[in-house]
């Protein structure tokens, strides 16, 4: 969840703006939705779409597979303390409707469901410096890179705002096996 580094608000005018480019590896189409499960695009396996696959960004905003809550979500946040010009960004596993559970585990046992559903993995492409910049390769609903619980704050990154993302599903290298019933 985009939720530090929010002091004193400012809105970007986004005169320069973050861009996500999504390839699909997975053998399956990529359902491509937003915020409120508006839907964004299809991706077909190994095909890649540039532009934030045509979608206006917000602010705020996210993107994950399926109109389910059950996925994975990568969210990023333009909201800057004055003179910072970053895009805020994470992926988060949190599953619905977690209350104020502390730990994957706990998370888990409180909601009985998952936050993840596929393999994503974030590469930023122009100031990737393996610190607050780097890549996100989330490929299992526990990952490290992904927020697990609400207060994992650790886990938000930023690059400059005109950052190109890298964002591949079943990134291919990968182990991408995975069972979606099976994840219990
Ligand atoms: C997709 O990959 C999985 C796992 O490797 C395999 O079981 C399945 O048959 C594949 N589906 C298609 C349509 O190729
Ligand atoms: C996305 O925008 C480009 C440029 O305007 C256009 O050529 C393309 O057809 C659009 N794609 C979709 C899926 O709307
Ligand atoms: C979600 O995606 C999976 C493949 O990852 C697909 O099998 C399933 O039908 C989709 N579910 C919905 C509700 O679209
Ligand atoms: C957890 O969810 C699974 C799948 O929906 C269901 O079969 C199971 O009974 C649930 N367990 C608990 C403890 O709610
Ligand atoms: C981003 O994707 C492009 C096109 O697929 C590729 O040439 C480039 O190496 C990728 N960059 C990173 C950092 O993954
Ligand atoms: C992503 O993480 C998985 C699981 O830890 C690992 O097997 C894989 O090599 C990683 N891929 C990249 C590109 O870092
Ligand atoms: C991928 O992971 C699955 C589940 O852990 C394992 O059974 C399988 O052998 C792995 N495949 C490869 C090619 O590593």
């Amino acid at each position: 969840m985009v939720r530090s580094y929010i002091g004193i608000t400012a809105w970007i005018t986004a005169v320069v703006a973050v861009e996500f480019r999504f390839t699909n590896h997975c053998n399956y189409t990529i359902n491509l939705f937003g915020g409120g499960n508006v839907p964004i695009c299809e991706l077909r396996p190994h095909t890649t779409r540039n532009n934030n696959c045509n979608a206006t960004l917000g602010t705020q905003g996210l993107f994950k597979h399926n109109a389910t809550n059950e996925a994975n979500l990568l969210e990023y946040s333009l909201i800057n303390t004055p003179g910072f010009n970053q895009v805020w960004y994470d992926i988060s596993n949190i599953p619905p409707g977690p209350g104020d559970c502390k730990s994957f585990e706990h998370c888990k046992a409180v909601t009985n469901k998952t936050g993840f559903n596929v393999p994503m993995h974030v590469a930023p492409t122009k100031y990737a410096n393996g610190a607050n910049c780097r890549v996100l390769n989330v490929t299992k609903e526990d990952s490290e890179d992904a927020y697990l619980f609400p207060s994992d704050d650790l886990k938000t990154h930023d690059c400059p705002l005109d950052e190109v993302f890298n964002v591949t599903f079943c990134h291919p290298g990968l182990n991408n096996t995975i069972s979606l019933r099976g994840l219990y």
